[in-house]
């Protein structure tokens, strides 16, 4: 079979792709530190797991209306005016299956044929994939690494085209980290309004934000709720990627033309997640506060650690739970005997020989970046460096 077209525009996302190498080899009873993964070690909280057993017994089973049901919409709303300080009608907001869905949604919703879309450097894997999948062409902005690598309004007019529709803005960013200030982020609102531009404003790890400031959304800019769509989801914050629950809030038009979108590929998100995800959005919030304090701690543990592994830099990430690590110093020399020609060689033989898996930054636009994951329980955290200690430190002495 010769796949069509569309098909071949894209490439399968490379995160997916290590998940799957990694649990054969999990399955093949090999002990792998997993510091690859774009996943928390956070369990669902046992009141959400409580509302879809509920949901289940009362025989919740049915399809829903394609954009979820009203009380979860509302708290979908109410969550983000208190978390972001927007107001949304929760006619304004379409329940996704994940966060990826809402970013699909929006860009079938706003990019013609050929529309541009502009994506900051590093990026995380899908949003380049997706502009492709809808017809639109992306528009690389790179990140400076000496400003964390957030891009500035005025690195951003530079890509700006007659043709430029969207620009896709993550912060806090995956995989760098990175973290818009409010002033950073009004003069990107400003540009925006200049030139027409709609904003995706993929929010999905604000709940992972270690800075005084903490998260900004650019729709809290002025004039920005009316060209932004909001990307929020369950996924990372409440320890629920499997359940598969995003959503999006924007204006009305927007909203529904996102909304027909989806009644033709997956029509409602799972009826039984949505009262789960329901639970999670309206129920007690607090105990993630501890969550981000543990993380942050982990984040510090980790940085301290890879700094002083040979060959690897990195800065302390803002947000997330990624490090960005530059691993060029290796590209071009040998690593336990092999040949380190590329990033997906050195991910490789970590992972052969060291049993860490991370994730090489290609598909993050970055060939030369590995990242690494602190969301990983602490004892593999610490396997996980003691490894990499062992194994690069013993090679860099030779090389
Ligand atoms: C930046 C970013 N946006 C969106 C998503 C999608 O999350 P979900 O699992 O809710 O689809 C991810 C998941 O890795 C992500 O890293």
């Amino acid at each position: 079979m010769q796949p069509g077209p569309i098909a071949t525009r894209v490439s399968p996302s490379p995160t997916a792709e290590l998940e799957g190498t990694v649990e054969a080899l999990i399955a093949k009873g090999v002990d792998v530190c997993r510091l690859g993964l774009g996943e928390p070690d956070i369990a669902t909280p046992d009141h959400v797991r409580e509302a879809g057993i509920r949901a289940i017994r009362e025989g919740f089973s049915q399809y829903t209306s394609t954009a979820g049901i009203i009380a979860l919409r509302q708290a979908a709303a109410d969550r983000l005016r208190a978390d972001i300080g927007v107001s949304y009608a929760a006619q304004e907001i379409v329940m996704t299956v994940g966060g990826k869905q809402a970013i699909f949604n929006a860009l079938a919703a706003l990019c013609g044929q050929g529309d541009e879309v502009i994506i900051p450097i590093p990026h995380w894997v899908s949003f380049p994939e997706q502009v492709r999948l809808v017809g639109g062409m992306p528009v690389f902005v790179q990140g400076d690494p000496a400003r964390g690598y957030r891009v500035s309004a005025a690195e951003i007019e530079r890509h700006v085209t007659p043709r430029t529709r969207v620009l896709v803005l993550n912060t806090p960013n995956n995989p760098s980290g990175a973290v818009y200030g409010k002033a950073e982020l009004a003069a990107i609102a400003e540009l925006c309004a200049t030139h027409d531009i709609w904003v995706i404003s993929d929010e999905v790890y604000r709940a992972f934000t270690y800075t005084p400031a903490g998260h900004v959304s650019i729709a809290s800019c002025a004039g920005m709720r009316e060209r932004s769509v909001v990307v929020d989801a369950v996924s990372k914050t409440y320890g629920m990627t499997g359940w598969r629950i995003g959503y999006s809030a924007a204006p009305i038009a927007v909203t529904r033309a996102m909304t027909a979108v989806q009644s033709h590929v997956t029509s409602n998100p799972t009826s039984i997640a949505q009262r789960a995800a329901l639970a999670a959005l309206s129920g007690p919030q607090e105990w993630i506060a501890g969550v981000r304090e543990d993380y942050a701690r982990r984040r510090a543990e980790l940085f301290a650690g890879v700094r002083d592994l040979p060959g690897l830099e990195c800065e302390i990430p803002d947000g997330s739970f990624f490090l960005w690590v530059d691993a060029s110093w290796w590209l071009g020399r040998e690593l336990a005997g092999r040949p380190i020609t590329t990033i997906e060689d050195f991910a490789s033989a970590l992972l052969e020989q060291a049993r860490v898996a991370v994730m090489p930054g290609t598909g993050f636009g970055s060939p030369s970046h590995l990242r690494m994951s602190f969301a990983a329980p602490v004892p593999e955290l610490r396997e996980g460096l003691t490894r990499m200690r062992a194994f690069l430190g013993a090679t860099a002495a030779v090389a």
